[in-house]
């Protein structure tokens, strides 16, 4: 029976993988650190807390004796790191917290894994949880990135996820810790804390705001639903090769305008199945089913702005059977349905 770490559990990504793994994988216990930053919402984490299907600690990464007590005392033998600072504009504008957490707190918790896993002979696993930013950015003419790819990350939030896999990779040569480690694409879905684009949008779009979109809005991205990146995770816990990276990605690249005029879109089609919606934001483009190209407003772009990011994800698909299973179409639809039901949710956040 595993007893897995999850650190970062009561962000977005990681609150969708509990509410996941807690229902799939029953057997198992789930130990939850989160330092409860900003991004974190406990709220999302109350019924599992309730039910006595997690246990929550508030508690920082950084704090290695900590970790290393809790990796002891939970009888851990499987960490998913999550934990992470992940705005790419708040690391533009003060990188120093993401050197912090991303680099110096992924350190401190492999070292508590080396302490108790290796030296204390106990074995477990460490899986780290990156992004494919760590590659840099991509022309149009190139070939999507494989997990041989160098790593050359732009932003210092892509460099503190890169620094960070270099240490899980170091930490599993040099002291033999066993390691995996994922590089995923750009999630959406519910809990996605409202700095970021598709939650930022949609309460634009709701409130009758023009939604800012950077520069010329021809950045291309990689959009995969959260459900689809959590089963690949787990996929990765059970079948995935000690020391391997995987890519885990939808194939499906959209330029940001091409995205805002999916979302657009999944919203105008529920306003005119829910006339109810309409009362509830009366101010809303959708309910004037207004011409895309007024509701989307440029905005100055980001500094140092990647332009494209692809994944090759044959090699996921090749040895653990990953395939995405949510289209954009559902997964936009799904989505906007979740910020409707959950607007309070948002409003607390903000
Ligand atoms: N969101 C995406 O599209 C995406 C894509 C690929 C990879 N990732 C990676 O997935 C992970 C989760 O991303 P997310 O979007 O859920 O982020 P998020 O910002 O919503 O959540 C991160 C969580 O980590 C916690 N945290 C930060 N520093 C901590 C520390 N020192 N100790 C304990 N907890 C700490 C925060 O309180 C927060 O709850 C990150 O590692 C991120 O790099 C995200």
């Amino acid at each position: 029976m595993p007893h897995l770490l999850v650190t970062g559990g009561a962000g977005f990504i990681g609150t969708n993988y509990l509410y996941a793994h807690a229902t799939q994988h029953p057997e198992d216990t789930l130990c939850v650190v989160d330092a409860l930053h900003y991004a974190a919402c406990l709220n999302n984490l109350q019924p599992l807390i309730d039910s006595g299907r997690i246990t929550f600690i508030q508690a920082d990464i950084c704090d290695k004796t900590l970790m290393q007590q809790l990796l002891a005392d939970e009888d851990i033998d499987v960490i998913v790191n999550f934990a992470a600072h992940t705005h790419v504009d708040r690391s533009i504008t003060d990188p120093a917290p993401f050197v912090r957490n991303n680099v110096a707190g992924t350190t401190a918790l492999l070292e508590a894994a080396v302490a108790v896993f290796v030296d204390g002979k106990r074995g477990g696993r460490f899986h780290q949880i990156s992004t494919d930013e760590v590659y840099g950015s991509l022309r149009l003419d190139e070939v999507p990135w494989d997990e041989a790819q160098p790593l050359q990350p732009n932003s210092p939030y892509a460099a503190s996820k890169a620094a960070a896999e270099h240490f899980v990779c170091a930490f599993a040569r040099t002291y033999g810790l066993e390691v995996t480690l994922t590089r995923c694409s750009n999630n959406y879905g519910p809990y996605q804390h409202p700095e970021k684009l598709i939650p930022k949008a949609l309460d634009c779009l709701l409130h009758g705001h023009p939604v800012p979109v950077y520069g010329d809005g021809l950045q291309r991205r990689d959009w995969i639903y959260v459900s689809d990146h959590c089963r690949g995770i787990d996929l990765v816990l059970s079948y995935g090769q000690p020391g391997a990276v995987y890519n885990l990605g939808a194939s499906c690249e959209l330029t940001n305008r091409e995205l805002l005029q999916a979302l657009y879109a999944a919203l105008c089609a529920i306003f005119a199945k829910r006339p109810e919606l309409v009362a509830r934001f009366p101010e809303s483009f959708a309910v004037r089913a207004a011409p895309f190209a007024k509701v989307i407003q440029s905005a100055a772009d980001r500094k140092g702005h990647d332009r494209r990011y692809s994944l090759n994800c044959t090699k996921a698909a090749a040895e653990l059977g990953f395939c995405p299973q949510i289209g954009l179409e559902q997964g936009l639809s799904q989505c906007v349905l979740w910020y409707i039901e959950h607007e309070n949710w948002r409003q607390n956040l903000i």
